[in-house]
């Protein structure tokens, strides 16, 4: 049908009059019997001309019907989600009893297609955004059925698709929460529950969703994971005790000791022993006082390396010399080992000389009297590496990776009656770290331990 149909039709017309006005001619004088209006001639003419008429109505008809189906299975389409071209209808336009509905049909289809096109972009978007989430979200329809759950949601809780429905999750989870209390919370409200999933500390949020005309349709569940805030709160907590403990402990023996020598009664002697007492235990809560300034430094970033280059055999031999008296004490021996010289270090020399002065103060005081605590220095990989081996107690496996955590102690009345704080290889290891440095260590119960630190050799180059 490339012609208008206003033509198609009025072709079929001018046809039928022809038609009509031949078979008349031929019929009338020959055929119609008008003696009798029922005779067989005549009912054979009313049958071909019904016949004609009923063909002509017929073409007539489907010419206009036509666009109105294939409207009417568009907008079917529509209902079911498809959106269908709307070109063809562009032939019929030219109609004038169906013109305007035509174009209004278009117009509309136009438009759902753009409001089609608008809404699917902006799901895709809102997917994307939902499934690249660290947190997890679940959306539950009025029928407790799962509508939607982020790839979050399933590793957090350890879900598969199967546990579809609000009770199957909620059951697994071993939560106590009826989803109709969800459903009808008063606006802006939310119900917030704690749970543990695979050593996973979970914060989950449940808070119903509603319609524009706000009739409930559903409950949303939020999962957050909280195992970092909540081992950092732990931390915080364990810190104040035990600074706390740290500080009662000296505390507690200064106030006795001074309030016995100031109740009077005592000898000159006793008198110098409480206050060597005193000035032992002020002695450690000073050191403690500094050694949590020095760490906090650490924290606030506020400490400015004054990194050079040095030789650090030099720098080992001479905290060597100094502690000779230390190892006297407990009758050790402390030597220093260099067997092929070593190029020189870039680092903090008197941070580094701290370190060393922790890790071989450390082997003296955990190793039992007449023991041997040696220093080996050499070149390995382009750094440097010092290590101090000592014969003495040993740190039992289990403990070692917790060796450098604040407090952190395998013997805590032990380390205490030593003047330890707990905090001196907390401090090696933010030296090391800022100095680009490594630090390991390995240990036996009863046979020793070794304290490996590696330096660069050159100056770190930015990228
Ligand atoms: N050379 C060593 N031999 C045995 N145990 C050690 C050695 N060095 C460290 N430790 C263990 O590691 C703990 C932590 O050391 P550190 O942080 O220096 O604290 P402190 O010496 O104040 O106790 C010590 O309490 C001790 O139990
Ligand atoms: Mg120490």
């Amino acid at each position: 049908m490339k012609k208008s149909i206003k033509n198609s039709i009025r072709f079929l017309n001018m046809i039928m009059v022809v038609i009509v006005f031949i078979t008349t001619i031929i019929l009338c004088g020959k055929f119609i019997d008008t003696t009798n209006i029922f005779a067989l001639n005549n009912i054979i003419i009313l049958v071909i001309f019904l016949l004609l008429s009923f063909i002509f109505s017929t073409l007539l008809a489907n010419v206009i019907t036509y666009p109105l189906k294939k409207m009417e299975k568009g907008m079917r389409n529509v209902s079911e989600g498809k959106i269908t071209d709307t070109k063809y209808l562009k032939e019929y336009s030219s109609l004038s009893e169906i013109k305007d509905v035509i174009s209004s049909y278009t117009l509309m289809m136009e438009l759902i297609k753009k409001n089609n096109f608008d809404l699917n972009s902006q799901q895709s978007k809102t997917e994307i955004i939902l499934e690249h989430m660290a947190d997890g979200v679940i959306a539950f329809s009025i029928t407790r059925q799962v509508v939607h759950m982020n790839k979050s949601a399933m590793r957090l809780l350890a879900i598969t698709k199967a546990e579809d429905t609000f009770d199957k999750i909620v059951g697994k989870l071993k939560i106590d929460l009826d989803f109709d209390k969800v459903m009808y919370l008063p606006n802006y409200k939310s119900i917030e529950v704690k749970t543990t999933v695979q050593d996973n500390a979970l914060n989950i949020v449940f808070v119903p969703f509603f319609s524009d005309k706000l009739s409930p349709m559903g409950v949303i569940m939020v999962i957050r994971n909280i195992t970092e805030s909540v081992k950092l709160d732990n931390l915080r907590k364990e810190f104040v005790a035990n600074v706390s403990h740290e500080l009662k402990t000296p505390l507690t023996s200064i106030k006795g000791y001074s309030e016995t020598i100031m109740n009077g009664d005592l000898t000159y002697q006793e008198i110098i022993r409480f206050s060597k007492v005193i000035n032992q235990e002020a002695n450690r809560m000073s050191k403690l006082v500094s050694d949590l300034l020095q760490l906090s430094r650490f924290d606030y970033k506020k400490v400015s390396w004054k990194k050079m280059m040095f030789s650090l055999v030099d720098l080992a031999n001479s905290v060597c010399e100094k502690m000779q008296y230390l190892a006297a004490e407990k009758k050790h021996k402390l030597e220093c080992v260099v067997t092929v010289p070593p190029p020189n270090v870039y680092a903090d020399r008197d941070a580094i000389e701290q370190v060393i002065i922790n890790i071989v103060s450390n082997s003296i005081k955990y190793t039992p009297e007449g023991g041997t605590i040696t220093i080996y220095l050499g070149s390995i990989d382009g750094n440097v590496y010092l290590k101090v081996v000592d014969n003495g107690i040993g740190i039992p496996e289990a403990d070692l990776k917790r060796i450098f955590e604040r407090f952190y102690r395998v013997d805590k009345a032990r380390s205490r009656k030593m003047g330890g704080t707990g905090l001196g290889l907390s401090i090696v290891k933010e030296i090391i770290d800022g100095n680009d440095g490594t630090i390991n260590i390995n240990s036996e119960v009863n046979k020793g331990t070794e304290v490996i630190i590696t330096l660069p050799t050159k100056i770190k180059t930015v990228k």
